[in-house]
């Protein structure tokens, strides 16, 4: 558990107010209001089609919302433009999915190493940081392995150390652990842990309920509708003793 969280509220790093996001005629999000803060790491649960990928796609801003307001680091994202948007992206938010999205052929070091493309760091800057990032995940000794000479788990630890090299403060995990055998899939869990306890913001994608109830918040949506937020209950204990 992280007691430092329980006494004091953190910065928002993500605020969805209001919104709704939809795609033709399927509602895929409606009214989702939610607070992120600096710290947090928390699950979001739910059946297929629910929205869940949809709400991380907004709260990373791949996608914009039909309405409300997204607020990232407390920039409204309405008031950005594209090019301003994904410099905001870049510096703020690492992504990791269920498929691993690691291109054939390339090195697990280049492949890290390209998570700080838009950095503006020479490439052998980049190149150091990858190998820092990928001796962090424990794939010290599969630096120059390509994806086929990769197990499942340590595609995606080679995935998160190029969410990571970037030192975002927020991660966003879209069912990290969905393709991967039970072992690991909690290796996986631990290293998220790890880069939660270190500072990193996280934000996972779940269907597996014993990590959903292993997280210190569980968001539940259903329909497109958070349902439940189990963060609520804990900001409001906190506001009324007023700490
Ligand atoms: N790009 C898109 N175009 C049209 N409809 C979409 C698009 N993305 C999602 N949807 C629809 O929005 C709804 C929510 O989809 P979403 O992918 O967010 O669900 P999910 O909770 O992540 O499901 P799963 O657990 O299966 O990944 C679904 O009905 C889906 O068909
Ligand atoms: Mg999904």
């Amino acid at each position: 558990m992280r007691p430092e969280l329980s006494r004091q509220l953190t910065a928002p790093v993500v605020e969805l107010e209001d919104v709704s996001k939809t795609y033709g005629e399927v509602a895929a999000l409606v009214g989702a209001g939610l607070v992120v803060r600096r710290g947090e790491m928390l699950s979001i649960v739910g059946p297929s089609g629910s929205g869940k990928s949809t709400m991380l796609n907004v709260m990373g801003t791949l996608a914009r919302p039909s309405t409300g307001t997204v607020r990232i680091d407390g920039h409204a994202i309405d008031d950005l433009s594209d090019r301003q948007l994904s410099a905001l992206r870049a510096r703020t938010i690492g992504f990791v999915f269920q498929a691993f999205h690691l291109a054939g052929g390339v090195p697990a070091l280049d492949a890290v190493a390209d998570g700080l493309l838009y950095c503006g760091l020479p490439r052998g800057e980049r190149l150091r940081l990858s190998e820092r990032a990928l001796r962090r995940v424990g794939l010290g000794h599969r630096l120059y392995n390509e994806p086929h000479q990769l197990s499942g788990g340590e595609k995606q630890r080679v995935a998160i150390a190029r969410a990571v090299v970037g030192d975002p403060p927020l991660l966003l995990a879209d069912e990290p652990t969905g393709a991967l055998d039970s072992r690991s899939g909690a290796m996986v869990m631990e290293l998220l842990d790890e880069l939660n306890l270190a500072g990193t913001t996280i934000v996972v994608i779940t269907h597996d309920r014993d990590i959903a109830a292993s997280l210190p918040r569980e968001v539940r949506i259903r329909d497109g509708r958070i349902e439940c937020d189990s963060g609520l209950a804990e900001h409001a204990d906190m506001g009324r003793v007023g700490v």
